[in-house]
């Protein structure tokens, strides 16, 4: 009997130690209110719920660090596994985060901040910007997630991108909320681009025709878009913007072929996620990476994917579908493999998993080319 009583203890102790995070108590209570002394010095509290995350809106985005930028709960070994992880499977994993940033810039207010630096709304900004982004994501892959900042090549991509951010933030909230508040895309620069309709239509008709219930369809209530307050890179885009890098390796390694995916592996991606975050700034709240235990990871991230993601594709404006074609063209010019129409089709047949006849009507020859070369590439990869 003692002895039982024993053996339950310490698979209890066992089981609390390995929690990645502490939820907050109660649930619906503000986390920030949940009093420190509960929390073990080095476990961080766990994120709101998935729902709650739009919150965020209203504040900003890059919350200070300290100098070396690491959480104190930083694990630098399971770290340095998600990293061996991610190069290990490197083509896969870029290709997830192209796919994740088709999603996130579907969102009008962070689309928005995007418009308002011009940085990325033409096919040659767009190259440049995120074959930088490209290059610094995978600089975070490679190499010690030491505790200093000196001379350390991941800190200070970091420490640089942080830079970017808040200089975005402090601008676009100038904008919105300073002395002469306008909205922050200024539509008359993009009065005369003409979209691919062709391909839009054909893309939101399979949407359309697909199997994708009704509530997934529409975003929620409390997410207002463009309207209404919010700040230039706040806490809930973050989020959003984690989950493109983050989500889809952890949800879906089948749909993105990341076959051998073991659990440890996925545990320890989402943990360097977690850190990564954090160093750019993104609080415990809304640091979507920092959740329990891995199956509650995945519920959390199939309800971002089906109630924040896909909305988005269903309610897609014209300023969004200007950023997003760029976007498209960015890309193609980075590599030629991937032409505009058959990256959306890949997206909605890979990824959402639904029938694209009319996007594969309205692929070219060209564009039947690339795809042929896309899957040889593919096939030697996988084998
Ligand atoms: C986990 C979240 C995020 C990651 C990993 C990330 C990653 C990056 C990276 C790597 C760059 C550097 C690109 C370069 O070298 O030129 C960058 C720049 C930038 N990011 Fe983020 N980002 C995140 C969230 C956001 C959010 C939420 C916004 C705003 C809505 C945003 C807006 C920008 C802007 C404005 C720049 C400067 C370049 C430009 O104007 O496009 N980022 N980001």
């Amino acid at each position: 009997m003692i002895k039982s009583a024993v053996l339950i203890f310490c698979i209890l102790s066992v089981a609390h130690a390995a929690e990645w995070c502490l939820k907050p108590d109660p649930i619906s209570a503000s986390v920030a209110e949940t009093p420190a002394e509960k929390l073990a010095p080095d476990t961080p509290k766990c994120s709101l719920e998935s729902p709650e995350l739009v919150m965020g809106r209203l504040v900003n985005g890059t919350a200070d660090r300290d100098a070396d930028l690491l959480p104190s709960w930083v694990d630098l070994k399971l770290a340095a596994r998600g990293q061996k992880w991610a190069l290990d499977n490197i083509p896969l994993i870029s290709g997830s985060h192209i796919f994740g940033l088709m999603f996130v810039l579907a969102f009008p207010d962070n689309n928005a901040v995007l418009l308002f630096t011009n940085q990325s709304d033409t096919a040659n900004l767009a190259m440049k910007r995120y074959a930088s982004t490209i290059e610094q994501v995978n600089t975070w892959y490679n190499g010690s997630l030491k505790e200093s900042t000196d001379d350390n090549d991941i800190l200070s991509s970091l420490l640089r991108v942080r830079g970017l951010h808040t200089a975005a933030m402090k601008a676009g909230n100038e904008r919105m909320h300073g002395e002469n508040p306008r909205p922050l895309i200024n539509k008359e620069l993009y009065e005369r681009v003409q979209l691919d309709e062709g391909m839009w239509k054909a893309f939101e008709t399979d949407l359309k025709n697909s199997d994708v219930t009704e509530k997934f369809r529409k975003v929620p209530e409390k997410y207002t878009g463009r309207d209404g307050k919010y700040y230039a890179v706040s806490q809930f885009q973050q989020a959003m913007t984690q989950f493109a890098f983050v989500g889809f390796p952890v949800l879906f390694p089948e749909r993105l072929f990341l076959l051998d995916a073991k659990d440890e592996d996925l545990v320890a991606y989402n943990h360097l996620w977690a850190v990564l975050g954090h160093a750019l700034g993104i609080e415990d709240e809304y640091n979507i990476a920092l959740q329990p235990d891995l199956k509650t990871t995945k519920e959390y991230y199939q309800h971002i994917y089906e109630n924040w993601y896909l909305p988005q594709f269903f309610n897609l404006d014209f300023h969004t579908k200007v950023l997003m074609e760029a976007q498209l063209q960015g890309f193609e010019k980075i590599d030629d493999i991937l032409t505009p129409r058959t990256l959306l089709l890949r997206i909605l047949r890979d990824i959402v998993k639904i029938p694209v006849p009319n996007m594969t009507r309205e692929l070219t020859p060209k564009d039947h080319h690339k795809m042929l070369q896309f899957h040889a590439k593919g096939n030697l990869f996988y084998k």
